[in-house]
């Protein structure tokens, strides 16, 4: 099979976030659109597909986790058959959770949310099409200013490669291992240093993607925050916080879908990342 009709993979497709934007992109991008359900679980993933499939919204289950890179093959396999990609999704994450020692779960978190992502972008970027979306769902706890001056070092260097910055947080993880992150300056909440080095990878993936001479024209590769939004993920911090009130997945996926959909012919944002459609300065000073 190589159409052109329009194809879309989301990661973590099975519930929250995920599932609502697969429903979503459906809707947006009609029926003849191949999207790809990605879900670590394939049973939770079929479940979820049926769920869709009962309001007409179809979606092909696969599986993909971002800690198995052999998933990421399968799933780079599947879309060469289907002749490429035009919006990826990397929206599935290890969730932290508050009431678990940071030692029994900061491996599991920058695994999967940092060193899985970056994985997973360099597996599926020679899928792209031309005026591909690529968006990579981070946090707006992303910018740099989330981290104390001491610590920031190569997450803040405009010329780091990503694999420098993946190695600040094997170093970071064994610091959180050894009770040591404290001494040397990182925030107490695991999520922060992660999110921001999620955001500073994409950046220097971009940057090496785009001095690619042989890259697909138009491409659009993003962080973004999709907003507080009641899932599982956000519940134990939103019990917290009841001034806040989330959004809906339904609604969270609304701007997501905008920007997976930018038209050919934008040029931004690109590099940045982006939270209800404005670019937030990674380097904004609080
Ligand atoms: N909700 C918010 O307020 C909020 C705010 C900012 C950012 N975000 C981001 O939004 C995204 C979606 O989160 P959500 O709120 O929808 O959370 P959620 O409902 O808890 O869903 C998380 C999804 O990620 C998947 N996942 C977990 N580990 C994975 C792995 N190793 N590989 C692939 N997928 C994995 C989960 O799969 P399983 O079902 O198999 O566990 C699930 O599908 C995440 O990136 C999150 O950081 C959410």
């Amino acid at each position: 099979m190589n159409d052109r009709s329009p194809v879309a993979f989301v990661s973590g497709g099975n519930r929250g976030i995920g599932l609502a934007l697969v429903g979503a992109l459906r809707k947006k991008l009609g029926p003849e659109a191949h999207i790809l359900l990605g879900s670590r679980s394939l049973e939770a993933g079929k479940r979820a597909a049926e769920t869709l499939s009962d309001e007409g919204l179809e979606a092909t289950p696969i599986s993909f986790d971002l800690t198995n890179p052999e998933t990421h093959a399968k799933t780079a396999e599947l879309l060469a058959k289907l002749g490429g990609v035009d919006i990826v999704v990397l929206n599935g994450a290890y969730a932290p959770q508050p009431d678990r020692p940071a030692s029994d779960q900061v491996r599991t978190m920058i695994a999967a949310n940092n060193h899985g992502n970056l994985a997973a972008l360099e597996t599926l970027a020679p899928l792209l099409r031309a005026n591909a979306r690529v968006l990579v769902v981070a946090s707006g706890f992303g910018t740099l200013d989330n981290l104390p001056e001491a610590v920031r070092g190569l997450l803040g260097d405009p010329e780091a490669t990503p694999e420098q910055i993946e190695a600040v947080m094997d170093d970071y993880v064994e610091a959180v291992e050894s009770d040591q992150a404290g001494d040397q300056g990182w925030p107490e909440w695991i999520n922060l240093p992660s999110k921001v080095a999620q955001v500073a990878t994409v950046r220097a993936f971009v940057r090496r993607y785009d001095s690619a001479a042989d890259r697909p024209a138009g491409v659009l590769i993003n962080a973004v925050c999709p907003g507080w939004t009641d899932t599982d993920a956000a519940r134990p911090y939103l019990a917290d916080m009841p001034d806040i009130t989330p959004q809906t997945p339904d609604e969270a996926a609304v701007d997501l879908v905008w920007l997976a959909t930018r038209p050919a012919g934008t040029s931004e944002p690109h590099g940045e990342l982006v939270q209800h459609r404005q670019v937030v300065p990674f380097e904004q000073q609080v």
